[in-house]
C-alpha cells in the first residue's frame, strides 16, 4: 500500500487502538432531510469531539462545515436514487475522484446492491472507484446495502456481500450488525466496521450491538441513526466511543450515558 493510502487510511482508523469511531450523516442522499439531521451542523456540533471522522456528501460537507475542521472525513460518492423513486439500489458514482481529491477527503463510499437488479452495476462502479483510489491514493469504503430490504441483514448474505467487496479492492467495508458476526469479519481480509441502522429501542441495545460486533473482530462503527436521533446524542457517543476505544463492556458504557 502506497503512503497516501495507508496516510489517509490512519487518520480513519486510529493508530492507538487500532479502531474507529465515524459518524455517518450522510442520509440526505436518498432520505432527504432525515429526523434530527435537518441542520446537520447543529446536529453534529456536540458531538464533533467525540467523533473521529464524519461520513457525509460533499453537499453538506461545503456548506454545513467549517472548512477549519480539524476532522477526517468519508465522503460518499454515489447516489441517483431516493427512498420515493423506483428502485433504491440505483446508485452510481455521482462525484468525480478529482473533487474528492480537492475536498480532500479523506475515503470515498460507495453503496452496493449485491443480489438486486442493479448488482452489476453498483459492483462495477465499486470497481471502477478501486481503480481510481490506486491511482490517487485514496481510499474505499464499500457499503453493503439492503436499501428497504432490512430482513436481507444475516450472517450469510452479509459474508458474502462483504467478501466480494473486499475482492473487488475496497480497503474497508461497512456492513451491518448480524447473528454469526464473526464469521462476516473473518472471512473478510480487511477492516469491518458496523452500522447502527434504524433506531433501536433502547439505549442498551445500540451499546449491546456496538459492544457484539467489536467483540466478534469489527474495528469500529460507522453509525448515524442510533447517535444522532438519540435525545442522549452526546451520551450515546461518548458511551459507544468507550466501547470502541477503550474496550468498555455496555454495562460500563453506559455509565456515561448519565452524564447527558
Ligand atoms: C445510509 O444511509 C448510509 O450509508 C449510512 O451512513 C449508514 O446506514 C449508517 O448510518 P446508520 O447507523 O444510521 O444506519
Amino acid at each position: 500500500m502506497d503512503w497516501g493510502m495507508k496516510n489517509r487510511l490512519s487518520r480513519l482508523i486510529k493508530p492507538k487502538t487500532g479502531n474507529a469511531v465515524w459518524l455517518a450523516i450522510d442520509h440526505g442522499y436518498f432520505l432527504g432531510p432525515v429526523s434530527k439531521l435537518e441542520e446537520p451542523a447543529k446536529t453534529i456540533k456536540p458531538l464533533i469531539p467525540y467523533t473521529d471522522a464524519l461520513m457525509l456528501t460533499r453537499g453538506i460537507l461545503r456548506n454545513c462545515i467549517d472548512s477549519d475542521i480539524d476532522m477526517p472525513f468519508l465522503l460518499r460518492v454515489s447516489g441517483g436514487n431516493s427512498i420515493v423513486g423506483p428502485a433504491l439500489s440505483n446508485e452510481t458514482i455521482q462525484t468525480s475522484m478529482e473533487d474528492a481529491l480537492r475536498l480532500n477527503a479523506s475515503a470515498v463510499a460507495f453503496s452496493i446492491y449485491i443480489g438486486t437488479e442493479h448488482e452489476n452495476q453498483t459492483l462495477s462502479c465499486l470497481g471502477a472507484l478501486v481503480n481510481e483510489g490506486q491511482r490517487y491514493g485514496m481510499p474505499v469504503l464499500a457499503v453493503t446495502a439492503v436499501g428497504k430490504e432490512l430482513e436481507k441483514r444475516d450472517g450469510r448474505y452479509l459474508s458474502l456481500c462483504c467478501r466480494i467487496a473486499a475482492e473487488l479492492g475496497a480497503q474497508v467495508v461497512k456492513t451491518y450488525y448480524c447473528e454469526n458476526f464473526e464469521k462476516v469479519v473473518k472471512s473478510c481480509p480487511v477492516p469491518v466496521v458496523v452500522a447502527g441502522g434504524p433506531k433501536l429501542e433502547t439505549e442498551m441495545d445500540v451499546l449491546n450491538l456496538a459492544y457484539n460486533a467489536i467483540q466478534s473482530g469489527a474495528r469500529g462503527v460507522d453509525m448515524g441513526r442510533n447517535i444522532w436521533q438519540s435525545n442522549n446524542a452526546v451520551g450515546m457517543i461518548k458511551a459507544v466511543r468507550s466501547i470502541v476505544h477503550e474496550g468498555a463492556s455496555a454495562k460500563e458504557a453506559s455509565k456515561l450515558l448519565k452524564n447527558k
